[in-house]
This record gives structure tokens, sequence and C-alpha cells, in this order.
């Protein structure tokens, strides 16, 4: 080899040892074992990476395919109106892990009950908890959207159907993360062995490792929140925006897509919030589908996830389909919200109570 060669030939193999990182092969590594729970966890990766490209072929084409933008004209267990997309993904993660042996059982936003794959259930030894569509109020205009997925022990019976073993807080899952259909589709995760990024190749099918450890910044100019709400927060949260609007330095991204926002945090620091509102105190994101997994991944990150007075991976929920305030990303920005929440707990604690004679 001449020296002319040598560079070439170090490029060379760089950009073919990146090309060999998938996601199966970076688990295993991760976990630095071929055990069977690393084997297990590689193969259920593998799963939700395939349920992410057949999820994200449907969307390249969904403006040239039947049936694949609009509503069903049906309304979920959350009382939102439920799209084709939503039902079409919501069938895909089913169908993936009917065929893998490893899941006994699936609960989804879009599904009421959790959904048993009885001839799984001998050896099936997770559950899989997922958001099959995140913002699918983009689909109809072509903007981002998301899955959240979380991977728990298969525990207890369950025996009555009501799925109080699922009732547990965040700390117990195995693994979590998201894929984002954007201009590419990428698939992040934790195995609670920080936080990595794969970008999907679609000239070889898969996903390709493309950010490893990622951190986030300590602090970020993003606070991404729905100002529409302003008048029906409480005077907490209006105090934060109101802060941010009169100090330098803050700048305000909102995509209607949860896992697009908190991919941009991620990256580039800043908070996301989803506060309650005077209707809904619990705000409108369901803790077991997105509040818990992205908590989990942040904090794997660095970052930090909280409901306003309590971490999100502490909370455990009463029912499945519980919702809580989230308030996540960069610690410091994360820290500041909640300082705004405690000051006027504490405000509200200490004001005198007027009787009557008052
Ligand atoms: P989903 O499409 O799964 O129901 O989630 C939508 C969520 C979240 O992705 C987003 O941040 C938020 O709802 C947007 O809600 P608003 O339109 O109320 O801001
Ligand atoms: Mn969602
Ligand atoms: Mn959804």
């Amino acid at each position: 080899m001449t020296e002319v060669d040598q560079p070439l030939a170090l490029d060379h193999q760089h950009a073919l040892d990146r090309d060999c990182t998938t996601l199966s092969r970076h688990v295993l590594q991760q976990l630095q074992s071929f055990s069977a729970e690393a084997q297990d966890l590689s193969a259920l990766m593998n799963r939700i990476a395939l349920a992410a490209k057949l999820i994200a072929r449907r969307l390249t084409r969904a403006g040239l395919v039947e049936d694949a933008l609009g509503f069903t004209g049906r309304t979920n267990v959350q009382g939102e109106s439920v799209k084709k997309m939503d039902v079409y993904a919501n069938q895909v993660f089913i169908s993936v892990f009917e065929q893998s042996g490893l899941v006994c059982r699936l609960a989804s936003e879009e599904m009421e009950q959790p959904y048993y794959i009885p001839e799984n259930c001998p050896i099936g030894r997770y559950t899989l908890l997922y958001d099959p569509i995140d913002g699918s109020s983009n689909v109809d205009i072509n903007l981002n959207v998301g899955s959240i997925f979380s991977i728990r022990r298969q525990e207890g019976n369950d025996l009555d159907g009501t799925a109080q073993d699922l009732l547990q807080n965040g700390h117990q899952q195995l693994a979590a993360g998201y894929v984002l259909y954007g201009p590419s589709t990428m698939l992040v995760y934790s195995i609670g062995r920080g936080v990595h990024a794969f970008t999907l190749d679609p000239s070889l099918g898969e996903f390709i490792l493309s950010s490893e450890n990622i951190r986030i910044p300590e602090h970020g100019p993003v606070y991404s929140v729905n100002e529409g709400n302003f008048w029906q927060w409480e005077e907490s949260i209006r105090d934060y925006t109101r802060y941010v609007h009169r100090h330098e330095g803050y700048t305000a991204r909102y995509s209607g897509a949860l896992v697009g926002d908190i991919h941009r945090i991620l990256f580039q620091g800043g908070v996301f919030l989803y506060p309650g509102t005077i209707k809904k105190p619990e705000g409108k994101l369901r803790l077991l589908y997105e509040s818990a997994p992205l908590a989990f991944l942040i904090e794997q990150a660095g970052g930090s996830a909280s409901t306003g007075t309590q971490k999100i991976l502490d909370v455990i929920p009463e029912k499945l389909h519980a919702r809580t305030p989230l308030i996540i990303g960069s610690p410091e920005d994360v820290a500041l919200v909640e300082s705004f929440i405690q000051e006027h707990n504490r405000e509200q604690r200490d004001r005198p109570i007027l009787t009557s004679k008052d």
C-alpha cells in the first residue's frame, strides 16, 4: 500500500465500522454478554426496529396509498379521535410481537385493555407498553411524528384482568425509547446504560448507530409548551412563561409531537412542559406510554423529568391510562420550572385563612 492510499483505506475502514454497528449488535455490546437476557433485549429491540421500519414505510407514502390519512370516525379510551395511522401502527406492533415469542402482553395508548398473546406467555418474559403514533395530528400534514416504547418484565398473573401488576413506578422499566419519523427515521433507546441514537439507512434497511452516549446540555434555550393553554394553567406556570418572555436567551419551539420536541431538547437542551389545566389537572400525557419512557431516557442522558412536585419515575399510576403533568429536559431548566411551582405552593400554604369575622 502506498502512502497516498493509506488515508483512504482508513476512511473506508471507519465508514465500514460505523455501518456495521447495527441496533441489535449495539445492545449485545452494551450488555457485554450473550446471556439469555442480553439476547432477549437484543431481539426485542430488533422487533421494535422492524415495527419502526413498517410504520416509516407507510408514512413515507401516506399521501399516495388508500386509507393512510384521516380519521377512522372512532374515539379511543382517552376520548380522542382515532386516526387511521394510529390503528395501523398499533396493529404493526401487535403483529411484530405476535411472532416474537418474547412478549406475553402489550399495552397501548390505543387499546382499553392489555393485549395478550397466550401462545407467547409460557416463555414470553416481557411486557411492551407503547404509543404507536405520537403526535398523530401531524400525520395529515406530513410533519414529524413518533412512536414511544417501554419494556417491563412480565410480572404477576393479572387474574382479574385489570392489569394491576402493571401499575408500578418507572424505575421498573428495563428499556425505553422512541422512534422519530422525520426527514430521516431515527431510533433512540436506553437499556439503562446511556442513551444512543440510530438512523435508518434506507439503502441497507438497517438502523445504524449515529450518536452514542448522548448527554443532554445542563441548560438550553428552548422552552416547548402549548401557550394556547396559558389561561388554563395555574399561576405558577404562567409566571414561568412570563419569566422566559422577559429574559434574553429563550426561544419557543412546539411541534405538536412530543417525540420531536424531546428529540430537539435531548440534543440541544431546554425544557418541554405539558402542565395540568383547569379542565384536566393531570394534563394530557399518559404516564405509562409517554411520560415514564421519556423520563427514563432523559434521565439516562443526564436530564430530569418531573410532575412539578415529584420525579416522574417515582409516580405509581392508579390506572393503566393514567395521565401526569410533565416537565422534562435539561436539569437546570426543569429545576427552574419546579422552583416557580414550589414558590406558588408555599404561598398557597402560608396564605392566612380568612374567616367571616375578618
Ligand atoms: P398523541 O398523538 O399520542 O395523542 O400525542 C399527542 C401529544 C403529544 O405528542 C403532544 O406534545 C401533545 O399531545 C400536543 O397536545 P396539544 O395539541 O394539546 O398541545
Ligand atoms: Mn402521544
Ligand atoms: Mn398516540
